[in-house]
């Protein structure tokens, strides 16, 4: 009965709150189970960003809710976002869930749970779900536990943020994650120092819009934002190599932030940054306070303090009044930056948003063959980038084995894949390896033993 599968749909923020409620059930004495079909309790975080998402995880719960009229003990519960967004009207098309938990309240998971299965042991016949959505003060600093997950992870999610005060006209994100709030910063400072003692070699910063981390609980010191302050700090901390953040907004990146990349050589050569259109027309419908040539102020900066500097990016197609000729913005913009990577999106209507009354509806077949052109656009850009790279020595921080378990992998600082022969005892360590070959996504290499240290880690543990 103590059994849990806990599946995630979405961002890096749930993979996030799902370790997070994973490390605290196992507190409780819970197994977290990596195959659902061996659970008693299947619980789903979900996401609500676009439509396609919020019905993958409402045909999943469908699903399941079979699985539960053969097994009247087993345990389902909706976690996250979809949760927040809907509540307990979640019951109309799943009659049969257990736990409706919404975005502030996953710390009490354990102990609705722990109610649950009382309850089935007692043998007291199905209650009413329990649905808790309520907002929580203080909710920004309950996801922090990393304490006992199974293995030392080389690289980690470190939630800084919660929720976001911007109103970008299409998004659901500040109804399902509420008021933006900060966790305190010695808190994060202490949570990196702890993972640091543990094994970990790089932190990602998350949050909805990092960039506006502390803005109403700390001063700006001497020009430098809450945020870059933040950096600083977490920079200063001995043993982490790397630092990566998520997602910032394009109007947080004034001189400080960008003179970071400057001076804080951990925060690598790359940047998400998203820009949603490359039309003016556009951008201000959707309510982003920047232009297209203030964007490419800030790309050009961030490539004046870093030169090799990589960037990925959002983007929309098809917001509502998007014509072809605004289109043709995005498209020469995503020429413009030149990205590595970018996730396009079709614009998907969520009611409640102001973009979903707007008018001017973008026909499915016209957001499809955008998110086509951009998408092969992107593509031949990326491989162009990647194959730049053959020939070069990248500095790798090794994360572990890949899928295959033959080859290892690790990034880049300018955050690519890339796949090599080495050793365990490297995970964790910063290498130099060689690229020769590369993929639209990915490079190949293999480890520049000149490193007399390198050379005897690898002599001493077989291949
Ligand atoms: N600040 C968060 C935003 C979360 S939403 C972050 O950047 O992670 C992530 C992305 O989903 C947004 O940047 C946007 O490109 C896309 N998105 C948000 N709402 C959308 C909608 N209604 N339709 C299509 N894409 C959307
Ligand atoms: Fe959404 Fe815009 Fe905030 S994309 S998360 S409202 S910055």
């Amino acid at each position: 009965m103590n059994r849990v599968h806990i599946k995630t749909y979405g961002c890096q923020m749930n993979e996030r709150d799902s370790e997070a409620v994973a490390a605290m059930l196992r507190a409780r004495g819970y197994r977290i189970v990596a195959s659902e079909d061996e659970c008693d309790v299947l619980l789903l975080n979900t996401c609500s960003v676009r439509d396609a998402a919020e019905q993958k995880a409402i045909g999943k719960a469908g699903y399941s809710a079979a699985r539960k009229r053969r097994n009247p003990d087993f345990i389902l519960g909706i976690l996250g976002c979809m949760a927040q967004n809907r509540g307990a009207t979640l019951l109309d098309r799943l009659p049969d869930v257990d736990l409706i938990v919404g975005t502030q309240k996953f710390h009490r998971v354990p102990d609705y749970l722990d109610n649950l299965r009382a309850a089935r042991e007692a043998g007291i016949p199905l209650g009413e779900t329990i649905v808790d959505t309520a907002a929580e003060a203080g909710s920004q600093s309950t996801i922090r536990d990393h304490l006992d997950g199974p293995d030392t992870q080389v690289c980690a999610f470190v939630s800084i943020q919660q929720g976001c005060n911007m109103n970008c006209a299409f998004c659901i994100v500040p109804t399902t994650r509420g008021d933006e709030r900060s966790r305190p910063m010695d808190d994060i400072v202490r949570e990196c120092e702890g993972l640091v003692a543990r094994g970990t070699r790089e932190v990602t910063l998350l949050g909805q819009i990092v960039t506006s981390y502390g803005r109403r609980d700390y001063a700006h010191a001497a020009g430098v934002s809450p945020f870059v302050q933040l950096l600083e700090r977490v920079h200063a901390i001995p043993g982490l190599e790397r630092i990566r953040f998520t997602s910032p907004h394009p109007r947080g990146f004034r001189e400080d932030l960008a003179g970071a990349f400057g001076r804080l050589p951990k925060l690598g050569e790359y940047v998400h940054l998203p820009v949603q259109s490359g039309s003016d027309r556009i951008l201000r419908a959707m309510k982003r306070p920047y232009t297209r040539a203030r964007y490419l102020e800030i790309v050009d900066s961030l490539r004046a303090a870093q030169p090799a500097m990589a960037f990925s990016t959002d983007i929309i197609v098809g917001f509502p009044g998007e014509t072809e000729a605004d289109f043709e913005e995005t498209r020469s913009l995503c020429e413009a930056v030149d990205y590595d990577m970018a996730y396009i999106f079709k614009y998907s209507v969520r009611s409640g948003t102001p973009a979903a009354a707007m008018p001017g509806q973008v026909p499915d077949q016209v957001k499809e063959e955008r998110n086509r052109v951009l998408l092969e656009l992107l593509r031949a850009g990326s491989l162009r980038r990647t194959q730049a790279l053959v020939g070069t020595v990248q500095e790798v921080l090794v994360e572990g084995p890949d899928k295959t378990g033959l080859r290892f992998t690790g990034r880049t600082r300018g955050n690519r894949v890339a796949v090599f022969d080495a050793a365990p005892r490297l995970a964790g360590s910063l290498v130099p390896v060689e690229i020769t070959r590369a993929s639209v996504s990915t490079l190949y290499g293999d480890l520049v033993l000149a490193d007399a240290g390198l050379q005897t880690a690898l002599a001493a543990a077989p291949l």
